[in-house]
């Protein structure tokens, strides 16, 4: 694969947490138009990988590439602005705001009035369940439809890359499918995504590139398919 396919590509980045070592050295790139996702236990250091990405941790070593241009030493909100939005672990939804409110903070960037109005009538169209809670404030949501609103968020920035923290934890099992149905769509509509998931099974079956993570470093890169036929993933975690 050539780096002008790739959208996003991390090169050997360290991430600490005080004297914590987060990130030893990742490296990982994700295609244009895919669905990527990063597998791994509790504490691998997954949503670190994403926050690095973000600018919410610096990175303190290495380099992120978004597009062609570095971002490693960026804000939050000029990654943002540069086409990459985040749901983050744990939703993270604003609880005192409505639904609707909450989704207009997504488009807080954007200038382009009607387009944002599209948008969000895409995302009410990707959510259903979320029209007849726009008023409804976000605390009150239960845990599925705040996933949904998070990621209906994220959208609202009209990312090319939107980074997904953990999109199925704590769904029902319908609910699991309807998300991962759902990132598809979202995919479809060109919207590359890197993923990150507990639920591997999942994540590999609908995504094109698969990473997993131990211990602050990435051990195996395949593609998904090949990922979900490997025993020592089969073993660790698809509970084969
Ligand atoms: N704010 C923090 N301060 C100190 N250490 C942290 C902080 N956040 C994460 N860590 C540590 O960094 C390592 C990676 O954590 P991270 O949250 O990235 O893992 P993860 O793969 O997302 O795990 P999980 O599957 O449980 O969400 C862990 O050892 C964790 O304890
Ligand atoms: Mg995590």
């Amino acid at each position: 694969m050539t780096s002008t396919q790739s959208i996003l590509e991390l090169s050997e980045v360290h991430t600490y947490y005080g004297n914590i070592h987060a990130l030893k050295g990742v490296s990982c790139s994700i295609p244009k138009g895919e669905i990527a996702c990063l597998i791994g236990a509790n504490g691998a250091g997954k949503s670190t990988t994403l926050m690095t990405i973000f600018g919410v941790q610096p990175a303190s070593q290495g380099e992120i590439r978004f597009k062609g241009n570095p971002i490693h030493l960026l804000r939050p909100e000029k990654v943002a602005a540069l086409g990459v939005s985040q749901s983050p672990e744990g939703r993270q939804i604003f609880p005192r705001m409505s639904t609707h409110e909450n989704l207009e903070m997504g488009a807080f960037l954007r200038k382009d009035k009607a387009e944002v109005e599209r948008d969000l009538e895409w995302v009410l169209s990707l959510f259903p369940v979320l029209k007849d809670r726009t008023r409804q404030l976000g605390g009150t949501l239960s845990g599925g439809e705040q996933q949904m609103l998070a990621i209906g968020r994220a959208l609202m920035s009209r990312p090319e890359l939107l980074l997904l923290d953990e999109p199925s934890l704590g769904l029902a099992p319908k609910l699991v499918e309807k998300i991962f149905e759902t990132i598809l769509e979202i995919n479809k509509s060109g919207v590359t995504i890197f993923l990150v998931e507990q639920n591997a099974h999942m994540a590999l079956t609908i995504s094109g590139t698969g990473y997993v993570m131990e211990t602050g470093r990435v051990i195996l890169t395949d593609k998904a398919s090949a990922l979900l036929e490997n025993e020592q993933v089969k073993k660790a975690y698809l509970g084969e």
